[in-house]
């Protein structure tokens, strides 16, 4: 039986059965990337556009690598190589490359319900790589992935969020993500970037990072959005927020003795954490890496149709 879902365009849409089906889907991709040849037929005859309106490293190189290791035509385009710099709206750009039969759009932009209103244009599977604020569903299944292959169970799991949840479309798309899967969300970060309604989501606040880190299985910070402030104001900002918010060695020692350290990157060192907590043993950001060109497979394999029940190593 085919996946439910035409496009993916964020975790709200989906179940708990859909988020743990990705998730086995994933495993089979994770071992092809191990592999001596990387490489299977998969997606062959298949085309999949990349539109990366923002900046990405991880998000579009990983589905770069996802779909090569498929086999699928990939095709990329930016604003500064597309005809957006000429004034093209976004529905326009959407439907004359719809107008060329692509299967799978790659969204990335920053207007927050963007692929929404493209799914509705166009037939092409459209999947959500981070709308504005709003979700970025692929990050947070890739971190979950990233858990459940450090052998964390979901019921009942301890996260804590911390940093720039406002402006942070990972922090949503996790929050509905682990919470759905069982898990206890816990956020911290200064008043000025929790915006109203995270309980509603599931999440518990904490104003202290200390209190948020307590007996924690995983401890989870995001980048803060430098690019918002500016000369004087961003080294004060940011020394006081590494005093309170940073994660250092210190601060590590109230997570659970196996308990890990995450980032979606790109990590601001010294600032969100110590570049010790980043590149010690707790940490598996890098593993976070690994896991997103799997379950970007995996979802490529879904939204183009493919069946969770017939997935095989030798796809
Ligand atoms: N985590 C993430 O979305 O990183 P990029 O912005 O580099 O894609």
């Amino acid at each position: 039986m085919a996946f439910a879902h035409k496009s993916l365009l964020g975790i709200a849409q989906l179940s708990t059965e859909d988020i743990i089906t990705i998730l086995n889907v994933s495993e089979t991709f994770y071992e092809i990337s191990e592999r001596r040849i990387k490489k299977v037929p998969t997606l062959r005859g298949k085309t999949v556009v990349n539109l990366f309106m923002e900046p990405s490293t991880r998000t579009r190189a990983s589905f770069e690598i996802a779909e090569k290791r498929l086999s699928a035509d990939g095709l990329n385009l930016s604003p500064s190589t597309s005809s957006v710099k000429k004034g093209e709206t976004l529905l326009d750009t959407a439907l004359n490359l719809q107008a060329m039969h692509p299967d799978i759009l790659v969204m990335r932009h920053r207007a927050a319900g963007s692929p929404h209103f493209l799914d509705k244009h166009i037939d092409a599977a459209v999947i959500n790589a981070g709308d504005g604020a709003h979700e970025h569903p692929t990050q947070a299944l890739l971190d979950a992935f990233t858990m459940r292959r450090q052998g964390k169970g979901f019921h009942r799991l301890e996260v804590a969020i911390i940093g720039d949840i406002a402006h942070s479309r990972v922090a949503r798309s996790n929050i509905l993500c682990l919470t759905r899967l069982g898990a206890n969300v816990r956020v911290c970060g200064p008043r000025t970037m929790l915006q109203p309604g995270l309980e509603k989501l599931g999440a518990t606040l904490y104003d202290r990072l200390d209190d948020a880190l307590e007996g924690v299985d995983v401890a989870m910070a995001l980048r803060v959005q430098m690019e918002r402030f500016g000369g004087d104001a961003l080294l004060a900002t940011t020394r006081e927020y590494s005093r309170q918010f940073g994660l250092n060695r210190k601060r590590l020692e109230r997570i659970k003795p196996d308990g890990l350290v995450m980032h979606p990157g790109p990590i601001n060192r010294g600032v969100e954490m110590d570049p010790d907590v980043a590149d010690g043993d707790r940490s598996v950001i890098l593993e976070q890496v690994t896991s997103g060109v799997a379950v970007r497979m995996a979802l490529l394999y879904l939204m183009a149709g493919g069946s969770p029940d017939s997935v095989t190593k030798e796809s």
